[in-house]
């Protein structure tokens, strides 16, 4: 082969891994699933999100979503806590960059489908405008808080 075909053929399979690393990214950027405040698309407050959100080939994720950070946060007399925010933070007590902010909605659920880089490890922070802050001590390198909080640990909750 002439240099320049080889240059061409290169460039052209590296070109076919680019798009095929970038769609099932696109996938998600396409169809983008978040929490907010004063929706109601979620359910099961309070259990391990990731039992079924974060099982290859369960209905939770063909029909729902894969959702890369996920669990609840409660607030007075066990009652879910609407209106929360939660934040992902490079450094311990809110510091370095935030990776990630997501909203509570009204079951009290935080859920997002969109890829997340924990950077190996990241710092979680709870807190409602003008009220409770609370912050995780330890790092990290995940989304599934149900899977601890609620089970080995204290429920997320702020009042
Ligand atoms: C026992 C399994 C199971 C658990 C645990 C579970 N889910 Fe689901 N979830 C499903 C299934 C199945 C669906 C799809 C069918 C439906 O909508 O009910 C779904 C759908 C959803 C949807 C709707 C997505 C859409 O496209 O409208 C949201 C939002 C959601 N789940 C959030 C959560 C959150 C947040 C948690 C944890 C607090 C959670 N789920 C825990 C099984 C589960
Ligand atoms: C591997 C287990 C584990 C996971 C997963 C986990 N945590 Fe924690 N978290 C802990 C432990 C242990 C503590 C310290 C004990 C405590 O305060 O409950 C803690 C503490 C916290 C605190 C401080 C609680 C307080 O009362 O001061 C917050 C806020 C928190 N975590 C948020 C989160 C969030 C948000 C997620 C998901 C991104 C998460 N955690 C995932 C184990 C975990």
């Amino acid at each position: 082969m002439k240099r320049l075909d080889l240059i061409l053929l290169f460039s052209f399979t590296w070109l076919l891994i680019s798009i095929s690393a970038c769609s099932h990214y696109e996938e998600l950027q396409k169809d983008p699933k978040e929490s907010k405040w004063g929706e109601d698309e979620s359910h099961n407050e309070g259990e391990n999100c990731s039992s079924c959100h974060n099982v290859n080939g369960h209905e939770a994720v063909r029909e729902g979503g894969w959702w890369t950070v996920s669990g609840t946060i409660f607030g007075k007399d066990d009652d879910v806590q609407k209106n929360a925010v939660i934040e992902l933070w490079e450094q311990p007590n809110r510091r370095g960059k935030i990776i990630k902010r997501l909203e509570t909605d009204d079951e009290g659920n935080f859920y997002t489908n969109q890829i997340i880089n924990f950077m190996g490890g990241c710092y979680p922070a709870i807190y409602t405008l003008g009220g409770q802050v609370k912050v995780m001590p330890v790092p990290y390198n995940g989304g599934s808080c149900n899977s601890c909080h609620g089970v080995s640990t204290s429920k997320l909750e702020l009042r």
